[in-house]
């Protein structure tokens, strides 16, 4: 229901601000006021294992994409070195973003990718601040600032990942957690740059535990993040902004966290490593 809203109103307004273009099979301009337009991700993480894996898995993602497909923006974060294989295999379809970058443009960085090597090659999507890049690789809130400023100078889009531990959620702190990631995180971005961020939530207790966070839950902390943002830029900047949960996300959950007026769209780890239930997932239904 709140998405065919969502569509009435980026019918109403007609601005000329790209915030975020498909392309190919459902390419349509989008606006700023039309940036609440859901949005399904998939985080490949260390997966799969082989370059003729990564084609047939995307290719049956992108396949499970068709008119009946809720009118949303699919994106699938994937290892540097199948990018340009996925996006071949994807042909338009569906977005395809790289799971980190490096902050540094250029030099000794042994290993790092940099943006502008990103963008020549096509991509315009990254993720920053996955809680497993913040806890096994060590990357700091002023690591993952350089992520989202350095994407955002080269007109590309971040997703930035923030959420809270089992122990902090247990200490009612998951909101102060929210609210230092998105402030050191966002800083020195400015409202207008906020057209190509989106925020994922991912409860740390909920990624790849099964332990999917309630639709109840979930939804109070978007609402709190919703309002973090609104602080840090302005109310209606808050409201432009999607804001995505991930944690544990399934077929069989999808359609109630969509349901929820402050949730924009899912981070999908494991289940997208599966054609059918991520499928399911791009096809949620309102309820
Ligand atoms: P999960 O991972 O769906 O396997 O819990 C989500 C994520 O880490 O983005």
């Amino acid at each position: 229901m709140k998405f065919a809203a969502y569509s009435l109103v980026a019918a109403l307004v007609a601005s000329t601000t790209a915030a975020f273009t498909t392309t190919g099979y459902f390419a349509r301009p989008s606006t700023v006021l039309d940036a609440r337009r859901p949005f399904i991700s998939g985080n490949w993480k260390l997966n799969p294992q082989t370059r003729q894996e990564a084609v047939d898995l995307a290719k049956e993602i992108s396949d499970a994409v068709t008119s009946d497909t809720p009118d949303a923006d699919v994106a699938l974060f994937v290892p540097y070195v199948f990018l340009e294989t996925a996006m071949e295999a994807v042909d338009g379809k569906v977005q395809i973003g790289a799971e980190g970058v490096c902050p540094e443009m250029a030099g000794a960085f042994t290993g790092a990718v940099s943006a502008s090597m990103l963008k020549s090659v096509g991509v315009s999507w990254a993720l920053a601040g996955h809680s497993e890049r913040r806890v096994i690789f060590g990357e700091s809130d002023e690591y993952i600032n350089g992520q989202c400023l350095k994407l955002i100078e080269l007109g590309m889009s971040v997703m930035l990942c923030i959420g809270e531990s089992e122990l902090e959620y247990n200490q009612n702190l998951a909101g102060a957690v929210c609210a230092v990631q998105l402030k050191k995180g966002l800083a020195g971005i400015s409202k207008d740059d906020m057209s190509r961020v989106v925020i994922a939530y991912e409860p740390v207790w909920a990624i790849g535990t099964g332990k999917v966070a309630t639709p109840e839950i979930a939804e109070s902390v978007h609402k709190k993040v919703r309002d973090i943002l609104a602080d840090i830029f302005d109310q209606e900047t808050a409201e432009a902004t999607r804001i995505l949960y991930g944690g544990s996300v399934t077929p069989e959950s999808v359609d109630e966290l969509m349901a929820q007026p402050d949730i924009d769209g899912a981070l999908v780890g494991g289940a997208s490593l599966d054609a059918a239930k991520f499928g399911r997932i791009i096809n949620f239904e309102s309820v």
